[in-house]
Parts: C-alpha cells; sequence; structure tokens
C-alpha cells in the first residue's frame, strides 16, 4: 500500500484549490484501510474521506492523512418484474453510474444527470437535482467503520435523509467511509417530469418520453447554466436554499412581488438563495480570481489562482448583504475544510 507525502490536492478538488496533504492514500479494497491506518507515519494522524472533491473547499493545507475513497464495481440483482436492485462501490464516477443505469432502461437516477462527484458521497448531502434526489431509490449503503473496520449496512431510514442531509453530516461526520451504495431501480420506468424547468424543455416530445431524453435534457440544461469545473474551478450552489416562516415570507413578499418561492410544507417556504444573492448585486462580481458565476449566482467559481481563504471571504461577505438585506441567514452547503 502505497501512503504519499506532501500531496499536491489540486487536481483532487474542483475549485482547482492548490494545497497540499501531509498523507494521501487511495483506497481500492476495503481490507486496505485498516492497513493504511495502522501504517506507522500516519497512526495517530487525523483523517480526511474524499471523492471526488466536488463539494468541498479547501481553506489550508490538510495536515491529515488523506483517504481517496476508490472502491469500483456495479452489481445488480433482479428483485421481481419491475424493480432492479443496482449496487456501485464508492469510487465509480457518480455520472458515469448513472448513464450506465439510463443505458440498461433502469429508471430512477437519470433527473440525476451530470452531478460530479462520486456514488460513495451520493447519501452525504442526498444530492438532489431536477426533481429527485438520491432518497428516493435508495435502497442501503456499506459502510466501514472507522474505529474497528467492522462492516455496517445502513437502510433509508437509519441515514435520516433530508435537503442536502442525512446521518452522514450530522451525529455520524467522520464515523464511517461509505463503500458501496444500493439504489432499487424500475425496469418499466416512468419519467419524473415534475421539475417545470424539465417539463417546459420536453412540452413538445409527445407522450413516450424515455429516461434517455430526461437524462440528455438535464444535462443540457445544467451545461447551459453551471460552470464545467475542467474549465472554472467550482463546486456547484456554495449555500443550501433557505426556508423560512410564512410571516417572514409574506413580508419580503410585499417588497418584492417577484420573489420565487417553493412550499416546504408546516407553514415554511423554501425560497432560491440564488435570487437573493443576484438581488444583492454579486452575480458576475469577481473580487481577484475569486467571483460569482455570471449564470447563476449561488455558484462561487475561481477563474485561476484564488485561495481557498479568498473564495471563502467572498461567501462571507455575499451571507453578510443576504442578512442585512432579507434577515436571512445563508447555509454553506460546500463542506469547509
Ligand atoms: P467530495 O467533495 O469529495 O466530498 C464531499 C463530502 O463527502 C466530504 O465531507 C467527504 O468527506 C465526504 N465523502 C466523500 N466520499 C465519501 C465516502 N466514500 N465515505 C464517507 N464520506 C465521504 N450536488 C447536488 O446535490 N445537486 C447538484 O445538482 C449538484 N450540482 C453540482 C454541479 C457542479 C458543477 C459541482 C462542481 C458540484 C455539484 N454538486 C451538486 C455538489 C457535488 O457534486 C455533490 O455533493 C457530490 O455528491 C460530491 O461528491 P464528491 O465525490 O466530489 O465528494
Ligand atoms: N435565480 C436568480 N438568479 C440566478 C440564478 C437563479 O434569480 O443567477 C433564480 C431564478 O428565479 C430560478 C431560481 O433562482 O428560477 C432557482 O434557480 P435554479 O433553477 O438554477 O436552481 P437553484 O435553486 O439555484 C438548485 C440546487 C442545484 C440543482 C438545481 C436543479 C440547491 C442549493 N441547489 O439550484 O444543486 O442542480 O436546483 O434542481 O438546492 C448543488 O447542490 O450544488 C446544485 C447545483
Amino acid at each position: 500500500m502505497d501512503i504519499l507525502n506532501n500531496v499536491s490536492l489540486r487536481k483532487y478538488n474542483t475549485f482547482g484549490i492548490d494545497v497540499k496533504a501531509l498523507f494521501f492514500a487511495s483506497i481500492t479494497k476495503p481490507e486496505q484501510l485498516q492497513e493504511v491506518l495502522n501504517g506507522k507515519e500516519v497512526r495517530s494522524l487525523p483523517y480526511l474521506i474524499l471523492g471526488g472533491g466536488s463539494n468541498i473547499l479547501f481553506t489550508e493545507s490538510v495536515e491529515k492523512l488523506v483517504l481517496k475513497a476508490d472502491i469500483q464495481g456495479i452489481k445488480q440483482e433482479l428483485i421481481d418484474n419491475e424493480r432492479i436492485l443496482v449496487t456501485a462501490g464508492a469510487g465509480e464516477n457518480w455520472d458515469s453510474f448513472v448513464q450506465y443505469c439510463v443505458n440498461q432502461n433502469w429508471g430512477g437516477l437519470e433527473n440525476l444527470s451530470l452531478i460530479p462527484g462520486t456514488v460513495g458521497a451520493s447519501p452525504i448531502q442526498n444530492i438532489g437535482a431536477y426533481g429527485t434526489e438520491i432518497k428516493d431509490v435508495f435502497s442501503h449503503l456499506e459502510a466501514l467503520d472507522m474505529s474497528d473496520f467492522s462492516i455496517k449496512r445502513f437502510t433509508l431510514p437509519e441515514c435520516r435523509f433530508g435537503y442536502r442531509d442525512s446521518v452522514f453530516k450530522n451525529e455520524l461526520k467522520n464515523r464511517y467511509l461509505i463503500i458501496s451504495v444500493s439504489f432499487l431501480l424500475s425496469t418499466h420506468p416512468k419519467p419524473n417530469l415534475s421539475y417545470p424547468a424539465l417539463k417546459n424543455e420536453l412540452v413538445n416530445s409527445g407522450s413516450n418520453i424515455t429516461i434517455r431524453e430526461v437524462a440528455d435534457t438535464v444535462s443540457r440544461i445544467r451545461r447551459n447554466k453551471l460552470p464545467d469545473p475542467m474549465q472554472i474551478g467550482n463546486a456547484g450552489s456554495f449555500f443550501k436554499n433557505p426556508v423560512i416562516n410564512v410571516t417572514h415570507f409574506n413580508e419580503l413578499q410585499e417588497k418584492h412581488p417577484d420573489l420565487p418561492s417553493y412550499p416546504n410544507g408546516n407553514d415554511r417556504v423554501k425560497l432560491p438563495a440564488a435570487w437573493l444573492i443576484d438581488k444583492c448585486g454579486w452575480k458576475g462580481r469577481r473580487i481577484g480570481d475569486a467571483g460569482v458565476h455570471t449564470k447563476q449566482a449561488l455558484v462561487l467559481v475561481n477563474y485561476g489562482n484564488a485561495s481557498g481563504k479568498e473564495i471563502l471571504e467572498l461567501s462571507q461577505r455575499i451571507k453578510e448583504s443576504v442578512f442585512n438585506r432579507f434577515n436571512i441567514h445563508l447555509d454553506t452547503e460546500v463542506n469547509i475544510i
């Protein structure tokens, strides 16, 4: 097992931040974890689990052992006439996995096309887009307990999925390395067109819309508004969309009749953080190499050589603006290290 020393993480995070990791190891089989963690140099060090680095902002050098979850493999088991259980290794690229399922005509993940990152990270924040979250088709996952290397299976309720949230971001933060995730997909898929922007794009496609058309349409919409991390560093939405109470919403709507909103149950309303940030005049602004994307105000970008600290400072200024103008606190979606 190779444990590398003093490794640049630039190519391991989609913001393209150039920081060093003190130690770095790629885990391709679950059995390797114990061997790596018992290594003489790293035994007493803290660790950081890394997937594709597409939801992380490094603000300083990582004086830890970085464990890159690189376990590969896809397998499937037909459950009955309608359902197939598909299991993928944590290190599989998320979008390649989704396209593989769509090509087999296994439905359920197509609305999550083109999200960067790995299968293993998908449960951490219950990734979501265009009317689907992984919780909708999640069956279970297997994870290594970092304290005793035993393997634990987590069922759907045990993951406590919420909007961009799970037990792995809360009570069990840093406790488990996810090794595989299993999804229950449909062998007779029905497209999910509940998201208005997706439905509008497919309005002229007739009644027999395939999941391949859904996947391609989602990918096209995403390419049109989100920056490609290979061209401009970013980690997707920097903040979560805030949820406020109805009284606060009514006050805001009186002043801003054009404020978009989505009902969120129990007298709560979800607002697009992008709109709030845009209204504060941040869209397209740039401070050095740190900026706010020109087409999507919720996406912070690195135009080349911004440091993680510069991007974090920009995010703090944005938070202050939104708070001062709308009395709304934005929570960060990206993991700040
Ligand atoms: P990383 O960034 O490497 O890690 C994220 C977190 O998960 C870290 O806390 C890490 O420690 C932990 N982690 C990673 N792998 C494991 C593992 N195997 N076991 C335990 N912990 C682990 N997200 C959405 O939900 N919806 C979107 O539409 C979306 N669009 C995006 C668009 C762009 C252009 C970009 C750059 C990002 C977007 N994201 C979106 C965010 C990101 O793609 C997802 O959060 C993705 O799941 C992160 O995967 P990753 O492998 O890169 O995780
Ligand atoms: N808007 C603006 N200005 C902008 C951009 C958007 O005012 O610059 C307004 C528009 O009114 C638009 C609304 O904001 O209708 C929502 O914008 P969009 O449809 O782009 O979605 P979002 O709420 O910004 C969320 C997710 C994305 C996900 C898309 C599609 C969060 C934090 N973000 O973005 O997820 O891909 O919906 O489902 O929930 C991510 O998590 O990294 C991510 C990219």
